[in-house]
């Protein structure tokens, strides 16, 4: 067969360091690794406990590891670090294609270094986009500029192939192939076995009803947090039956919010960030979903799991038109009402099982461009 993007011997580059992009890179880099491709794995630790939870649950073993997390980080230095470090890698592997995969710094740096070493770099989950450079923050901003130096764009939806092409990329650079989100969620699935009622009484949720929700993005630090929880409080303390449950993002910015807005509050269940498969179980058991998580987004439609968006934006429309999300914003007033809006009908429809997300095979499709486009 004929192989124009890997010859023999050609090494293919996995750059990735947060929980999310480990998650949606974990089927490619199996995929790939079970058809014979030298796949390097590049873990920046922009995350550090949130990434290994990931990589032990999926037996990725990182070839290499450059610890760069510090606690609070900034963007500029988190950027400045991971420049310098990605530059000695890249420069002594010489990789014959880079694949980074969403939105974050260390997708961004990867990319952009791949690019200054001449290196074609491959972008999964392209084309997402708000239209609003600060909102999500800075994802929106890295998302396009990884599109600028990427050679090849994977597309999850036609939504995503269409904002690239009212971008002026060029149609044979862009593939429409669903997102690895859900390839993740069917490995899982498969390979990995859940007892849902352990995993409750873990959690002392034994026997009750409860809202799973997250909340860590940039653009929602401060006041729009503070303004969604008391909203969402509020509502709570007129469902006596009703218990929220919070893992928490390591963000010390974010946790310190959550605590000090849930303090009075007893129905809580905070706790640490969930191991993935306890994640997934722990949404496949819940009333319904409160997050602006954006993996999330994508996993809840899946599981039937009603799911408001504490944003103001989203660049995952698709489960919105789907009728499986909406996007509530964060002012308590509006999220009170969604949350009254659910008691009615309005529940039974957005439980709808549906899947905008892909088929499961994005991987798949991933490795047959790479061997034969
Ligand atoms: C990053 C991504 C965001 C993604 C999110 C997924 C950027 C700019 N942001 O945001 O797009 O949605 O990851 O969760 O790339 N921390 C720990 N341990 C961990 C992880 C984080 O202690 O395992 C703490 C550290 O104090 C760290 C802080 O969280 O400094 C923030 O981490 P960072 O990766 O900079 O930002 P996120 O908000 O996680
Ligand atoms: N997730 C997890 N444990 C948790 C919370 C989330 O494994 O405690 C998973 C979730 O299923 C999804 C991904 O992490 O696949 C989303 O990560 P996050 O919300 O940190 O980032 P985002 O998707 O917003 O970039």
């Amino acid at each position: 067969m004929i192989n124009n993007h890997i010859k023999s011997k050609m090494k293919i580059a996995l750059i990735f360091g947060t929980r999310p992009e480990a998650i949606k890179m974990a089927p490619v880099y199996h995929t790939l690794k079970k058809n014979n491709i030298d796949v390097k794995v590049i873990s920046t630790g922009q995350h550090k406990e949130m990434l290994y939870q990931v990589l032990n649950l999926f037996e990725i073993e990182p070839d290499y590891e450059l610890k760069i997390m510090k606690e609070g980080q900034n963007l500029s230095e988190l950027t400045s670090r991971l420049v310098e470090k990605l530059e000695n890698v890249i420069k002594k592997e010489k990789f014959d294609f880079i694949l980074v995969q969403g939105d974050t710094t260390s997708a961004f740096v990867g990319a952009l270094v791949g690019f200054y070493n001449k290196v074609p770099i491959g972008h999964i989950e392209a084309g997402l986009r708000t239209g609003d450079i600060y909102s999500p923050f800075p994802e929106e901003a890295n998302r396009k500029l990884i599109g600028n130096i990427a050679k090849v764009h994977f597309a999850p939806t036609s939504i995503n192939v269409n904002n690239l092409l009212k971008e002026g990329y060029n149609k044979e650079s862009i593939l429409e192939i669903g997102n690895t989100v859900i390839d993740a969620l069917y490995w899982v699935k498969k390979n990995k076995s859940s007892d849902l009622e352990q995993i409750r009484e873990k959690y002392n949720l034994k026997d009750k009803k409860y809202i799973l929700m997250t909340m860590h993005r940039r653009e929602n630090w401060g006041k729009p947090m503070r303004d969604a929880l008391k909203g969402i409080r509020k509502y709570l303390e007129e469902n006596k039956e009703l218990y929220l449950v919070f893992p928490m993002h390591l963000n010390p910015t974010v946790r310190k919010v959550i605590k000090e807005e849930l303090d009075r509050f007893e129905r809580k269940i905070l706790i640490e960030p969930l191991e993935y498969l306890e994640f997934i179980s722990i949404m496949d058991g819940s009333h319904f979903i409160m997050t602006d998580s954006g993996g999330v987004q994508e996993e809840a439609p899946s599981l039937g799991k009603p799911t408001l968006v504490l944003r103001d934006t989203t660049e995952r429309p698709e489960a919105i038109e789907a009728g499986t999300a909406k996007l509530v914003g964060t002012s308590s007033e509006n999220i009170y009402n969604f949350m009254k809006l659910l008691e009615g009908d309005l529940y039974k429809e957005m439980s709808r099982t549906n899947n905008p997300y892909g088929d499961g095979k994005t991987s798949e499709k991933i490795l047959h461009y790479l061997l034969e486009d």
